[in-house]
C-alpha cells in the first residue's frame, strides 16, 4: 500500500514538475521575440541604464534578473495596449509588499473589479467644485511659500527648493483631502512630512534589498523597525484627524450629515465623502479603510505635483529665454500686482505656463515609470506576446523622447504644446498621467495646483540656480527628483 502512496506521489511530482517546465519553456519562448541583455546579477531599472538599453534593443525589451523578468515597452502601440485594457489593470504584487502595511486596501493598488467599484465611489471627490476650493486653498499657500521666499532672498539665501515644494504640495493636498491646512510649510520639519518623505525612502530601499522582501526578515531588519516606527507616525497622524472630523459631523448634524449634503456628492471633500458612504453602510467602509486612502491620496497627490514644480522651476532657470516669455505673460495677466488670487476661470488664459508644465512633464514625467502585471497571454501583434505572468513596465521616461513623436526630443521647447503647434501624432505618446481606465484621478486638479503655485513664484521673482555649473542629475525614486535636492537663487522683480 506504502509503495502505491510513494508511486502516486512520485507521478504527481513529475507530471507537476513536467507543467512547470513546459509553462517556463513556452514563457521563455515567446520572450524571445523581446531583446534585451544577458541575465543580470541586479534588476537595474535606473534611469539611464534604461535609456542606453533603449538605444541598443529598442521599443520592445527583456530584462531578466532570475526569478525577475520584466518586459519594458516604450512605442505608444504597445502602450495603447496595455494602458487601454480594462483586463490588465492590476499593479504587480510587489506593491502589496510594499505597500500594504503602510496603505492597506486602498485603491492605488486595487486589483480586478473590485479597484472599478472603489474607483467610482472616489471620483466625486474630484469635482470641478473641489477642484475650485483647493485652488483657493492652493492661492493661500502659494502666498506663504512667496513670503517664505522673499525673507530667503533678503537675507542672501540660496533655498533648496525641493523640500519647500513637498511641504505646499502637501498642504494643499491636505486642503484637498480633509478640507483644511495642517501648516506643512510653516513648520519645515513638520512631522507628517518627515514622516512621508522617510517612509518613501524606506520603501524604495525595499526594492533593492530583495533579501528583505520576506515579511519575516523584514519585520527583524533594522530598516525594516524604523519603517514601522516611521509608518505608526502617518497612521497615527490620520488616525486622529478621521476621529475628529467624525466628531464634529456628529456634533453639527447629530450623527449624520444633512439631507443636502448627502444629495449633493459633488460638494464634499474627500474625507466627508468617505465618512458618509460609511455612514450609508456602502463598501463596508472601516475607519482604517478611510484613514489608508487618506494616506494614499496624500502620497499619490503631493510627491508627483512636487516633482513637477521642481522640474518645472529648473527648466526655466536653464532656459531663461522661456522665463522671461512667462514673465510677460504673467504681466499681461496681472500687471504690477503680483499678490492676487488667480482666479479658477483666469487659469485658462495662462497659456505659456501651460505649455512650459506640459513640457516638464514630458522631460520629467513624476511617474517615469509603472508597473502591470500580466496575467494573462496578451498579444501585441501576430508575431509578439507577452506571456502571463510577466510584468510590464510602461516608461514615459522613454516614450516622451521618441523622436518621431517629438522632435529634438532633448530639447525643453515648451511652444510644441501651443494649440498651433500641438499635433498629437498618438494619443498614447505623451503618458504624465498614465491613460485608460486606470489614469491618474488627480490629473484635473494638479495642473491648477502647479500653475497657482508657479504664477505666484514667477510673478514676484526671476529665479536662477544657485550652481548653474554643477550637474542635476534625475534620480526615479518613487517619482522623479533631482538626487542632491534643487537650491536656487531669488531676485525680486
Ligand atoms: C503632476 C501631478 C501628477 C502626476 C504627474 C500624476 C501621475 C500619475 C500616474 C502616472 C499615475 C498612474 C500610476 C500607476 O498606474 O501606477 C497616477 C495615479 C494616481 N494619481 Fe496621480 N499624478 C499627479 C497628481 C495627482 C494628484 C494631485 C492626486 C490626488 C490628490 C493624484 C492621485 C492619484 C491616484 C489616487 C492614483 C492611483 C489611481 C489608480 O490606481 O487608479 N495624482 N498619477
Amino acid at each position: 500500500m506504502h509503495a502505491v502512496y510513494l508511486l502516486s506521489i512520485i507521478l504527481s511530482a513529475a507530471v507537476f514538475g513536467y507543467a512547470v517546465l513546459k509553462k517556463k519553456s513556452r514563457k521563455l519562448q515567446l520572450l524571445k521575440t523581446f531583446s534585451g541583455p544577458k541575465i543580470l546579477p541586479i534588476v537595474d531599472v535606473r534611469l539611464k541604464t534604461l535609456t542606453d538599453y533603449h538605444r541598443q534593443y529598442g521599443n520592445r525589451m527583456v530584462i531578466t534578473c532570475s526569478p525577475v523578468t520584466l518586459v519594458i515597452l516604450s512605442h505608444p502601440d504597445d502602450v495603447e495596449k496595455i494602458l487601454s485594457s480594462r483586463e490588465h489593470i492590476n499593479k504587480p504584487s510587489i506593491y502589496d509588499m510594499l505597500f500594504t502595511p503602510w496603505l492597506g486596501s486602498s485603491m492605488f493598488y486595487a486589483k480586478g473589479q473590485k479597484y472599478f467599484n472603489m474607483r467610482k465611489m472616489i471620483l466625486p471627490a474630484m469635482s470641478s467644485k473641489i477642484i475650485e476650493r483647493t485652488a483657493f486653498a492652493a492661492n493661500q499657500h502659494s502666498r506663504t511659500l512667496v513670503n517664505i521666499l522673499k525673507d530667503r532672498e533678503l537675507k542672501g539665501i540660496s533655498p533648496e527648493i525641493h523640500w519647500l515644494f513637498i511641504l505646499i504640495s502637501l498642504d494643499i493636498t491636505f486642503d484637498f483631502s480633509i478640507g483644511k491646512s495642517m501648516g506643512c510649510l510653516q513648520n519645515l520639519e513638520h512631522e507628517y512630512a518627515v514622516a512621508i518623505h522617510n517612509e518613501t525612502m524606506h520603501l524604495f530601499e525595499r526594492i533593492f534589498t530583495p533579501w528583505l522582501w520576506p515579511e519575516f526578515l523584514w519585520k527583524i531588519s533594522p530598516l525594516g523597525r524604523r519603517e514601522k516606527t516611521n509608518r505608526n507616525i502617518l497612521h497615527a497622524y490620520i488616525d486622529k484627524i478621521v476621529q475628529n472630523r467624525k466628531k464634529e459631523i456628529a456634533a453639527q448634524n447629530a450623527g449624520s450629515m444633512e439631507e443636502t449634503q448627502l444629495k449633493e456628492k459633488g460638494h464634499l471633500n474627500f474625507i466627508d465623502l468617505l465618512i458618509r458612504e460609511q455612514q450609508r453602510g456602502q463598501y463596508g467602509i472601516t475607519d482604517k479603510y478611510i484613514r489608508d486612502e487618506i494616506n494614499a491620496s496624500m502620497f499619490a497627490g503631493h510627491e508627483t505635483v512636487s516633482s513637477c514644480l521642481t522640474w518645472t522651476i529648473y527648466l526655466l532657470c536653464t532656459n531663461p529665454e522661456a522665463q522671461t516669455k512667462l514673465h510677460l505673460e504673467l504681466d499681461e495677466a496681472f500687471g504690477s500686482d503680483k499678490n492676487r488670487d488667480l482666479q479658477f476661470s483666469e487659469l485658462s488664459q495662462l497659456k505659456f505656463l501651460d505649455c512650459c508644465i506640459k513640457e516638464s512633464l514630458r522631460l520629467y514625467p513624476s511617474g517615469p515609470m509603472y508597473v502591470r502585471a500580466i496575467e494573462k497571454d496578451l498579444e501585441l501583434d501576430k508575431d509578439t506576446t507577452i506571456p502571463g505572468g510577466i510584468n510590464v513596465i510602461i516608461t514615459p521616461w522613454l516614450t516622451h523622447r521618441l523622436p518621431e513623436f517629438f522632435p529634438e526630443p532633448d530639447k525643453f521647447i515648451p511652444d510644441r504644446f501651443s494649440p498651433e503647434n500641438y499635433n498629437q501624432k498618438h494619443p498614447f505618446a505623451y503618458i504624465p498621467f498614465s491613460a485608460g481606465p486606470r489614469n491618474c484621478i488627480g490629473q484635473k486638479m494638479a495642473p491648477v495646483m502647479l500653475k497657482i503655485v508657479l504664477a505666484h513664484i514667477f510673478r514676484n521673482f526671476l529665479v536662477e540656480l544657485a550652481n548653474p555649473e554643477a550637474k542635476v542629475n534625475p534620480v526615479a525614486n518613487v517619482v522623479l527628483f533631482p538626487e542632491n535636492g534643487l537650491q536656487i537663487r531669488l531676485k525680486l522683480r
